[in-house]
């Protein structure tokens, strides 16, 4: 496979932003993650860090489209899923987005979550 690397994205955010007040939360959840990833999240013991990464990897593919002039398909269209062995990976559930290949990094320690992106 010698697929060419044609945009690259970094993002890095503080997990305690994604410590909510119950008030805020659904309309904040609703409006970045999808249904799937935000079971995901909750399905954890503290969903805080695994929200701030899929976040993180939110911006980290805007900035790696905006990097070939590639319009990003917006927060929610974008959804951030886990293989089996727990590995990331990416679904973009808006048409004209098939062509790129999205990979994805992701970690998350103390206050911090971070997330890598290539596109081929
Ligand atoms: C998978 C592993 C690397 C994750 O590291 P960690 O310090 O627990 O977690 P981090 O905060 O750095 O990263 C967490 C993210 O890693 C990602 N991840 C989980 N399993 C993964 C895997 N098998 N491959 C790649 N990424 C993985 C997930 O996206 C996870 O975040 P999420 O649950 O919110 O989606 C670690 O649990 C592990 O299995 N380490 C053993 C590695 C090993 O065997 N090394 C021997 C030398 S090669």
């Amino acid at each position: 496979m010698n697929d060419i690397v044609s945009g690259i994205g970094v993002d890095v955010e503080s997990i305690s932003r994604f410590r909510i007040p119950e008030s805020k939360k659904q309309s904040f959840l609703i409006r970045i993650f999808t249904k799937k990833e935000i079971r995901y999240c909750n399905s954890k013991r503290d969903p805080a860090p695994s929200l701030a990464v899929r976040y993180a990897a939110k911006e980290a593919i805007f900035k790696a489209f905006s990097g070939i002039g590639v319009k990003c398909p917006g927060y929610n269209n974008i959804e951030i899923l886990n293989k089996e062995n727990g590995a990331p990976i990416v679904k973009i559930n808006k048409e004209g987005y098939d062509k790129f290949n999205i990979l994805v990094s992701l970690s998350h320690s103390g206050d911090m979550a971070i997330a890598f992106v290539v596109i081929t």
